[in-house]
C-alpha cells in the first residue's frame, strides 16, 4: 500500500470516528484544511521535476477526490442518523385511538325542571325564581304560620343569623310557597291601580321552581332537594281547576293517559282545605300503586290577605311538587341521593 492509499485510509478511520457534525469537520480539517495533509502534499509537489509534478500531481488529485467522497458521505450518514432520532421521538402512533371530547348532558332533574316549566308554560303560567336564603316572614308568618305554630317544627332547617328588613331573621327556605307571598305582592302592586279602582285583577298563574333545605337525609329524603310551587288566583277560581291542571301535567309528563289522580285530605297552615295528590299508574312496573307526587289546597284566606288581596273575592289553589320524585318515578331510579352524588356513571346515563 502507497502513502496515498494509506492516507485514504486514514481518513475513513477519522470520518467514521466522527459521531457528531463537528467531529466532522474538524476531521476534514486535518486532511483537507489550510494545514491538513492533503494540502501539505500538494505544497511539496514544488520540489518535484515537471515530469514527475505531472504523476505526483494527478495521484495526489485523485486521493483528495477519494477524501472529499467519503466526506460528503460521512456528512450524509451523520444528516441521516440524526434525522432518524428526531422521527423517532416525534414518533406519531396513528393507530392510537383518538381522544374524544365528551359530550355533556342536562341532569335528570334538570331535565324534569325544564319539563315541568315547559308544560305549565302552556298552560299559561308565568316561572318566578326566588331566593334561596329567605326572610322568616316570607317562609313561615306570611303563610300564617307564626312563630309558635307546631307546623313549624316539621321544616326544621338552617338559620342565617342576620336580620331582615322586618325584624325576622334569615333562614334557607324549607319549601317553595313564600314565592307565592312575593310573586303575589308583585303582581298586586302591578295592578295596584285597576285593585283599587274596583275592576278586575288579571289572574295570577305561577310556578315558581328551585332549591329548597330541610335537616333530613334518607334514601327519599335529601337536605337540598327540589320544590315546584303552583299559585293560581282569580276571582273564580276552584279546586276543580286544580284537579284538571294536575291531570293535564302528570298525563303529559309521564306522557300516558292511563294515570289516576287522587286528593287525599291533609293539612298545611296556608291551605284551607288542603289535599295530597297521589297518583296511579294504569300500567307499566308501577301499575296500581298510589303514589304521593304533590301538596295542594285551596289558599288560606289570612295568606291571600298577605298578598294584598281582598279573600272574599279573590280565592285560588296552590300546590307544591317535588321534582326529584318525579324524576326518580319517571326513570325508575330508586335513591334520591344518587341524584346529588355527582358520580359519573350514574348521571351519564341520561344523556
Ligand atoms: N309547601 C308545602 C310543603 O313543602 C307543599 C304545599 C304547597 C302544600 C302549596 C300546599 C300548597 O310540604
Amino acid at each position: 500500500m502507497n502513502d496515498l492509499e494509506e492516507l485514504v485510509g486514514r481518513a475513513e478511520a477519522d470520518f467514521a470516528a466522527a459521531v457528531t457534525p463537528a467531529d466532522l469537520e474538524n476531521a476534514k480539517a486535518r486532511f483537507l484544511g489550510k494545514a491538513g495533509q492533503v494540502t501539505e502534499l500538494l505544497k511539496g509537489l514544488a520540489k518535484l521535476t515537471p515530469e514527475e509534478k505531472k504523476t505526483r500531481g494527478a495521484e495526489i488529485n485523485q486521493t483528495k477526490q477519494k477524501i472529499e467522497a467519503l466526506l460528503t458521505a460521512r456528512r450524509q450518514a451523520l444528516a441521516d442518523a440524526e434525522l432518524e432520532v428526531q422521527l423517532k421521538a416525534e414518533a406519531l402512533d396513528v393507530t392510537l385511538p383518538g381522544r374524544q371530547r365528551g359530550t355533556g348532558g342536562l341532569h335528570p332533574v334538570s331535565r324534569t325542571m325544564e319539563r315541568i316549566e315547559a308544560i305549565f308554560g302552556s298552560m299559561g303560567f308565568d316561572v318566578a325564581d326566588g331566593p334561596e336564603i329567605e326572610e322568616d316572614w316570607f317562609n313561615f308568618t306570611a303563610l300564617n304560620t307564626p312563630a309558635d305554630h307546631p307546623a313549624r317544627s316539621m321544616h326544621d332547617t338552617f338559620y342565617v343569623d342576620t336580620k331582615a328588613p322586618d325584624g325576622s331573621g334569615h333562614l334557607l327556605r324549607t319549601h317553595t310557597s313564600p314565592m307565592q307571598v312575593r310573586y303575589a305582592v308583585q303582581h298586586v302592586k302591578k295592578h295596584a291601580a285597576k285593585i283599587a279602582a274596583g275592576e278586575a285583577m288579571p289572574e295570577i298563574r305561577v310556578i315558581a321552581p328551585g332549591r329548597t333545605y330541610r335537616v333530613d337525609s334518607d334514601a327519599t329524603h335529601s337536605p337540598m332537594f327540589h320544590q315546584c310551587e303552583g299559585l293560581w288566583i282569580g276571582e273564580n277560581v276552584s279546586f276543580k281547576d286544580l284537579r284538571v291542571v294536575f291531570a293535564d301535567f302528570f298525563r303529559t309528563f309521564f306522557e300516558t293517559d292511563e294515570l289516576d289522580i287522587r286528593f287525599r285530605p291533609s293539612f298545611f297552615p296556608f291551605t284551607e282545605p288542603s289535599a295530597e295528590v297521589d297518583i296511579a299508574f294504569g300500567s307499566g312496573p308501577l301499575k296500581g300503586r298510589w303514589l304521593e307526587v304533590a301538596g295542594s289546597g285551596q289558599v288560606h284566606p289570612n295568606v291571600v290577605r298577605n298578598f294584598g288581596l281582598d279573600p272574599e273575592r279573590y280565592i285560588g289553589f296552590a300546590f307544591g311538587m317535588g321534582p326529584d320524585r318525579l324524576t326518580m318515578l319517571r326513570y325508575g331510579v330508586n335513591d334520591l341521593r344518587l341524584f346529588f352524588d355527582g358520580d359519573l356513571r350514574f348521571l351519564s346515563q341520561f344523556k
